[in-house]
């Protein structure tokens, strides 16, 4: 190994020559005086030129104004250390300094902390302002004591007013299924961790604003903190432990809601621009609103026949996608009798905000009375199924029957009309083109409209239905 190489910063021969000859009494020190300069100027060059390991600066000395030689030295990039020496009144002090432990900003601060120290100390430099900071005993730990009993008491007030925020039931609105039970216990667990998070952050800053201002006359930076492992430590395990156990509660609380009954009711939920449709297959009943019995599993099955939608009905905390060409199960058990109000949650056109559809939840007996007055309402008379019709499968979104225009051409004297189509050519509306109006609707446009019919449209609707929405649109003239 090659012996460190030594820079002496001095304008006193006799400082150069002493350190010279120290070293040379210490052989096991395994130094070399490589350079001996007496100025700011020249230390600067001789660091380039002679890349020493060490500088030792004559802190005695004013021509070489340690000051300057330090703000220029630290701005390197390179790893170096320096000895500031001092040999006044007969005992030596020194000092070691590591380029790259302190900013630029930072020397003053450190030079004021040297001439507090007595004997010869090896010591760096953010050891040195740590000590600092620490001085002032018994005064200042009662004082941060103080600090610490505000910080816990804003903390814990904050949180509390969080909590207290919760259980008013100010957030959210009453609970009507089975399955709200479980999301609304780990909805409340997370919230209170929210809550705790946002009053340690809040709470502090607010004491640190109203109790740490700067004051008149204070110029000087804050004390240089460095790091601290087991603070550092804490603040990695607390956060992965609750992260964890979030997750495992998160995944006992998904298991809860997707629990399954065999005997569950089966319903069938369409969303299309801008309504809902309820299919009851085992009933055969169709409908606009959504009846279920009381304490019974309901299996809804989500489907779209145009974008996508979502059902959320917040009562039941639940929410799941409708999307086009494939079917999303979800269940719900609804266990409170009254109404509530679904909507839907994905934005979806121009009426997104309000395709709602109205939830009845009824008793068993209610639920069963319901399905067969609905089934003795269907009317013998075409023009009147073709009403409903009309509404059940969403066709008054896009047509209107007063002769307002929407989407499509309104339906007010449609019938027997000619239309002039998108390419250039008339035709009448009879009954054959209304047919393939529904059935392929891109192939006949009429002109000034756009193909906006729902690409499944002709799947949900029979030729019968279709008839009879013929025969309703006959009698709006
Ligand atoms: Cu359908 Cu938003």
């Amino acid at each position: 190994m090659q012996p460190k190489k030594v820079l002496i910063v001095s304008s006193h021969p006799l400082f150069g020559k002493g350190i010279q000859k120290l070293l040379q009494a210490r052989p096991d020190a395994d130094a070399q005086v490589v350079g001996l300069v007496s100025s700011v100027e020249e230390a600067m060059v001789s660091l380039d030129l002679l890349n020493p390991d060490l500088v030792i600066v004559d802190y005695d000395d004013d021509a070489v104004n340690r000051d300057e030689f330090l703000a220029r030295f630290v701005e390197s990039e390179k790893r170096l250390r320096v000895v500031l020496l001092s040999l006044k009144e007969g005992g030596s002090e020194a000092i070691v300094y590591d380029r790259r432990t302190l900013a630029a900003s930072q020397i003053d601060n450190w030079l004021s902390g040297w001439t507090d120290i007595e004997k010869i100390t090896y010591k760096r430099p953010d050891e040195i302002i740590g000590k600092e900071s620490q001085m002032g005993g018994r005064n200042n730990r009662r004082s941060n004591m103080k600090h610490a009993v505000g910080t816990v008491i804003i903390v814990a007030i904050l949180t509390a007013a969080g909590v207290l925020l919760l259980n008013n039931n100010i957030l959210l609105p009453a609970s009507a299924s089975v399955q709200a039970g479980p999301i609304d216990r780990l909805f409340g667990i997370e919230f209170k961790i929210i809550a705790f998070l946002f009053a340690l952050i809040m709470g502090i800053m607010l004491y640190s604003i109203l109790f740490f201002r700067r004051k008149k006359g204070e110029e000087e930076d804050g004390a240089y903190v460095k790091g601290s492992s087991r603070l550092e430590f804490t603040w990695t395990l607390l956060p992965l432990i609750t992260v964890i156990s979030l997750s495992m509660i998160g995944s006992v609380t998904l298991a809860d809601t997707m629990r399954m009954d065999p005997k569950a009711l089966e319903i069938k939920v369409v969303g299309q621009q801008w309504s809902w449709r309820f299919e009851y297959p085992e009933q055969g009943v169709i409908s606009n609103e959504l009846v279920l019995p009381v304490n019974k599993q309901v299996l809804l099955r989500l489907t779209s026949i145009d974008v996508i939608h979502a059902f959320w009905v917040p009562e039941f905390r639940l929410k799941q996608d409708a999307l086009p060409g494939t079917e999303r199960e979800l269940r719900v058990t609804p266990n409170k009798v009254g109404s509530y109000t679904l909507m839907c949650a994905e934005m979806c056109g121009t009426k997104h905000a309000y395709m709602n559809a109205k939830v009845t939840v009824v008793s068993e007996a209610d639920f069963d009375k319901w399905v067969s007055d609905t089934l003795s309402s269907v009317s013998d008379d075409p023009v009147i199924r073709g009403q409903t019709w009309y509404t059940q499968f969403g066709c008054n979104a896009c047509h209107s029957i007063d002769g307002t225009k929407l989407v499509g051409p309104t339906f007010l004297g449609l019938y027997g009309k000619e239309a002039k189509l998108a390419d250039g050519t008339t035709v009448v509306v009879d009954d054959e083109y209304i047919h393939l109006s529904i059935r392929k609707p891109a192939d006949q446009i009429v002109a000034g409209y756009p193909n906006a019919m729902p690409p499944n449209i002709s799947d949900a609707l029979s030729d019968e239905q279709i008839a009879d929405i013929i025969e309703f649109m006959k009698t709006l003239k």
